[in-house]
């Protein structure tokens, strides 16, 4: 992304703010992009990556912070969108200094950005970023879990909603067993359904066949397996303009974020009958159980998790109505939200 793309992108996007970080002393190269804070301050995770370009790191950063204010709006939650990304190999040397020059970067933004644990960071290092900010989240544990069970939660929803059944018997396809996947694999199991999966790590898929008796299957042929349900648990950009013609699940709801190569594919899926959650309707689980460590209060929190499923209805229940693909109508209902907020406060929060 180039400078004129990056000041189209803030005002066609409706960003409030971007910050590109640079420490010459450490290398730090990072991004803070806070994209709308109607709700309240923005609340996304500290992605750690090397990417081919600074630019490409912006861009990615954009996409996400974008997608965090869809996400919380959604949830129900008083947060907003934003996201940062520091453009370094995780295996990196200097981590820790690269962390804490990021860190000092977000806390002069005085708290319009609260860091939580994304790929590529550890909860080690949201603690460690937690002694140069004030407001911090994914100190004390990691939201994988949740974010695993509102990922199953939508995709019960959806085959009740579509096909009036429950998971028991069901194929599915799970891509990537990380800290994500290893839990939707684990539940998928519980709810009676067969697990499919597939991990670059063969380790992972050895643990999942023995502990749930998954059958292994190679990351070549996962995304194309002949199965009810394809669970993208690993990168982005799984359903491309190839594979959004070639895949034979009749549902493909998962916690990739940006699992759409592109948003236009909704509609590709939608022509060819597949059901498609969104992403950032489906993976908000981590992002509810984030918001339950600020607030310190996990009361309400499976509920809340759980209810990943009442929304997944109403975004497949409006589609059905309104004949739209399923990531318009999930805009469109946060949207509505979010000018509704604006209607009776300011658009720029601070703490
Ligand atoms: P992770 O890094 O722990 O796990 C990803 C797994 O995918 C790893 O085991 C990796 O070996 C595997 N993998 C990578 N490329 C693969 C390929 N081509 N085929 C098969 N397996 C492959 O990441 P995590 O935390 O489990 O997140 C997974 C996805 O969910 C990411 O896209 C992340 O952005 C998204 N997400 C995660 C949340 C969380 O709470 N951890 C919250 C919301 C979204």
């Amino acid at each position: 992304m180039n400078s004129p793309t990056l000041t189209t992108a803030m005002t066609d996007r409706d960003f409030e703010q971007v910050v590109l970080c640079r420490d010459p002393g450490t290398g730090l190269q990072s991004v803070i992009a806070v994209h709308d804070t109607t709700l309240g301050p923005s609340l996304g995770g500290v992605r750690m990556r090397s990417y081919p370009t600074f630019g490409d790191a912006v861009a990615d950063a954009l996409n996400l912070a974008q997608a965090m204010t869809y996400k919380a709006a959604l949830a129900g939650m008083e947060r907003g969108g934003g996201k940062s990304v520091i453009n370094a190999d995780p295996a990196a040397a200097n981590r820790r200094d690269l962390l804490v020059a990021h860190a000092r970067y977000i806390e002069a933004l005085g708290g319009r950005y609260i860091p939580a644990v994304d790929m590529g960071t550890t909860v080690e290092d949201l603690e460690l970023i937690g002694r140069h900010v004030t407001t911090v989240s994914s100190q004390r544990r990691d939201p994988s879990e949740m974010t695993a069970r509102g990922v199953v939660a939508a995709i019960r929803a959806a085959v009740a909603l579509h096909d009036g059944v429950t998971l028991a018997g069901a194929r599915v396809a799970v891509q990537g067993l990380g800290h994500v996947g290893q839990h939707v694999a684990r539940l998928l199991t519980e709810a009676g359904a067969h697990v499919l999966a597939a991990d670059v790590d063969p380790g992972r898929v050895r643990t999942a066949c023995q502990r749930y008796g998954a059958t292994a299957t190679p990351v070549g042929d996962i995304v194309g397996a002949d199965v009810d349900v394809l669970v993208p648990c690993a990168a982005g950009g799984v359903i491309d303009a190839e594979t959004a013609t070639t895949v034979k699940a009749r549902y493909v709801i998962g916690a990739a974020n940006n699992l759409l190569a592109d948003n236009a594919l909704a509609v590709t899926l939608s022509q060819r009958g597949i059901v498609h959650v969104p992403d950032f309707v489906a993976n908000a689980g981590g992002l509810i159980a984030c918001d339950a460590e600020l607030r310190e209060d996990d009361s309400a929190l499976l509920t809340k998790v759980d209810g990943i499923g009442r929304t997944s209805e109403a975004v497949l229940g409006r589609a059905a109505e309104t004949g739209k693909d399923t990531v318009t109508v999930a805009i469109q209902l946060a949207t509505a939200r979010l000018e509704r907020a604006r209607a009776q406060r300011p658009w720029f929060t601070t703490r």
